[in-house]
């Protein structure tokens, strides 16, 4: 199975990533981390990177292919994968498809976690209680959602269009949020194997 999760900041992509990634045994590829992780090398190119993500915007889509592609050619994303926050805009899909059609493979199910802004909000300032995220402030977070709205909604049409987009209520406590994509990658494997 490779499922793409979109849904805003703080609406629980990598909160479900984490428990579908143990029940399904694919990996969790999230380019927030990858690219966080990229930061920390304090290189030229993490320097870059942090001019972005520290104040809410998307980092560059060639950047994030680059990054994409090569954890995708690692041996345990053969069977599948699920994607955290990747692809974010329109050509990233374009080019998502082009390279998985290029190993002979597709996506089967894109999941699009809803939620409320003052939610979102909430969860984030929640979060930043507890642990340092350099983009959790109420100004990055302002910022970060109005990309989503611009860049990363749009995404939702394409996906749509193509039969693989399923809506989950992200309002729900984790585990009721859980429960329904459970039952949506269950349907979906079924139909796979008719
Ligand atoms: P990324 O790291 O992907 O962050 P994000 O999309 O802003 O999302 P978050 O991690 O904040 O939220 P989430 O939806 O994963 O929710 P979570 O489970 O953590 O990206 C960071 C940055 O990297 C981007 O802004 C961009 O600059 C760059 N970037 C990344 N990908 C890119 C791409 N493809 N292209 C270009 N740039 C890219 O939950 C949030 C909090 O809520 C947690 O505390 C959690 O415990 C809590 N929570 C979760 N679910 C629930 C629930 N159901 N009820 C109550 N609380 C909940």
């Amino acid at each position: 199975m490779r499922i793409v999760f979109i849904g805003p900041p703080g609406a629980g992509k990598g909160t479900q990533c984490k428990r579908l990634t143990e029940r399904l045994s694919i990996p969790h590829l999230s380019t927030g981390d990858m690219l966080r992780a990229t930061l920390e090398q304090q290189s030229a190119l993490g320097r870059q990177i942090a001019s972005f993500i520290n104040h809410g915007m998307l980092a560059p889509d060639y950047l994030v292919m680059r990054i994409a592609k090569k954890r995708l050619l690692e041996s345990d994303c053969k069977n599948g994968c699920l994607f955290d926050g990747f692809p974010r805009t329109i050509p990233q899909a374009q080019l998502l498809d082009e390279f998985l059609q290029s190993l002979g493979t597709q996506l089967d199910l894109v999941i699009n976690l809803k939620c409320q802004q003052e939610e979102l909000v909430k969860r984030m300032l929640k979060r930043a209680m507890i642990e340092f995220r350099a983009d959790d402030t109420a100004e990055t977070i302002a910022s970060r959602l109005k990309v989503f709205r611009t860049m990363t909604e749009p995404l939702l049409e394409y996906y749509r269009h193509r039969g693989v987009l399923c809506d989950v209520d992200g309002m729900q406590t984790p585990d009721e949020v859980f429960e329904q994509i459970r039952e949506m990658v269950s349907v979906r494997k079924h139909k796979r194997a008719e």
